[in-house]
């Protein structure tokens, strides 16, 4: 035999079972989404470098070390894309979308970040994305977060904290950015490689850092709150009180900042404790300027996106419910012949009722069979005997509960079972 191959680290399979709460998030997710107005759009998940280049900044952690950039056949240099936000712009560009036009948008699938795999941080991840484009008031800031709301209250989900800081204008963080740079190089001792390196390129980013030995450096670092335009200031002050009229608690964070350049104004993430250090499940804010870097028109947006594998795991911990895909009836046929013929009709008529069916395929002896059966899932068994079946009957078996096995007419069973399995029978 040969060496079995592995798949790449950082990249995991999704496997049945832990798919039904991932199916289970998407379903609501979409059902939220139209709820609001919004609409999918789907784009390549291969781009051009130059696109998250321009979009996501050059002095980012992931243009500079997380990007899965390659030359293709013809020279050309891509990648796989780190995010949804570069894509969907493009695409809304490129398809005149968002030219004088208020578009909603969401996407969902594959992003790719050469990281450092760890528990909720992986090179494959899934998300999904949502963007307004064509508003600049702060009442859609407000609505992108209701949607998130919505979204943890229907499935369930509790324990997420809301924080909310505004950057501002790029003409008030460019003020805040010399005033920071004073104070950190003043600090030039306490400084690691890494805030050293950013210090000239993204000195807001060192307000990101992790690292335990930064923080009181940081914590006394001066406040880019203190330095917002006027606008800004009300338009984060308008935000607010959006959100309480919601009654949607949130936490003002003066040092969320983003790991993406292309914010402007509103960012906001919700964090929860349950997951260790990687606890932001859902992430976004304000881009208004993002269009026009791209090629088009001057256009205010704002977005977001959450992560699938975080929110799945806290949704695991949290013991939500998974979408319902296991089969209702598992059908036994238990000779070969005309009896399997009998059963893969049988099944196909209760398939017709509406119900989820498993045939029961390969032949096997009772007991192997109802075996299966039990494994499948199902609530009921349907036994198909020869002389039964001669008698036009099956019977009928609960899995699930003490209930006596009893025969019932071919004709009967399949009113029979939806009266017990379908939505809104009595359980
Ligand atoms: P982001 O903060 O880079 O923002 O990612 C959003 C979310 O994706 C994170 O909060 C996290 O839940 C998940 N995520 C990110 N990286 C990983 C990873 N390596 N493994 C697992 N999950 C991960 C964006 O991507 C922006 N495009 C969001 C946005 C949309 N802003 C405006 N519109």
């Amino acid at each position: 035999m040969s060496k079995a191959i592995q798949a790449i680290r950082g990249m995991n399979d999704l496997l049945p079972e832990a798919l039904s709460l991932w199916q289970r998030i998407e379903q609501v997710a979409e059902t939220v989404l139209t709820a609001y107005g919004y609409r999918e759009i789907r784009f390549p998940i291969i781009e051009k470098t130059e696109l998250y280049k321009r979009s996501i900044g050059e002095v980012t952690d992931i243009v500079e070390k997380e990007m899965y950039t390659f030359e293709d056949r013809n020279g050309d240099s891509l990648t796989l894309r780190p995010e949804g936000t570069a894509g969907c712009v493009r695409a809304g560009v490129e398809n005149g979308l968002l030219h004088n036009q208020v578009q909603r948008l969401w996407y969902a699938g594959p992003m790719f970040r050469h990281e450092r795999p760890q528990k909720g941080r992986y090179r494959q991840f899934h998300q999904i994305g949502v963007e307004a484009f064509g508003i600049g008031t702060s009442d859609i800031d407000a609505e992108l977060i209701l949607v998130t709301a919505r979204l943890w209250k229907l499935l369930g989900i509790r324990g997420l904290e809301l924080q909310i800081n505004s950057l501002g204008t790029p003409a008030a963080r460019a003020g805040y950015r010399q005033v920071l740079v004073e104070y950190l190089r003043g600090h030039q001792e306490q400084l690691d490689e890494d805030s050293r390196r950013r210090l000239d390129g993204n000195p807001l980013r060192v307000l990101d850092s992790k690292n335990p030995a930064m923080q009181s450096l940081i914590a006394a670092a001066p406040s880019l709150h203190e330095h917002l335009d006027e606008e800004s200031r009300r338009h984060f002050e308008q935000l607010c009180a959006y959100l309480q009229a919601a009654n949607i608690p949130y936490r003002v964070n003066p040092r969320l900042v983003r790991g993406l350049d292309y914010y402007t104004r509103t960012v906001f993430e919700w964090v929860t404790s349950d997951l260790g250090a990687q606890g932001t499940v859902c992430a976004g804010g304000r881009y208004d300027g993002l269009v026009e870097i791209l090629g088009g028109q001057a256009t205010p947006a704002a977005g977001f996106a959450l992560g699938l594998e975080r929110l799945a795991e806290l949704a695991a911990l949290q013991k939500v419910a998974g979408a319902e895909r296991r089969p209702q009836v598992y059908v036994a046929p238990l000779a070969d012949g005309n009896v399997t013929q009998q059963g893969l009709m049988l099944a196909e008529q209760l398939r017709d009722a509406g119900l989820r069916v498993e045939m029961h395929c390969g032949s096997g002896s009772l007991k192997s069979q109802l075996k299966r059966a039990d494994r499948s899932g199902a609530r009921y068994a349907l036994l198909l005997g020869a002389n039964e079946l001669a008698a036009a009957q099956v019977s009928v078996k609960n899995l699930r509960a003490e209930e006596p096995q009893q025969q019932i007419g071919l004709s009967e069973v399949s009113a029979f079972l939806q009266a017990r399995l379908l939505a809104g029978a009595v359980q």
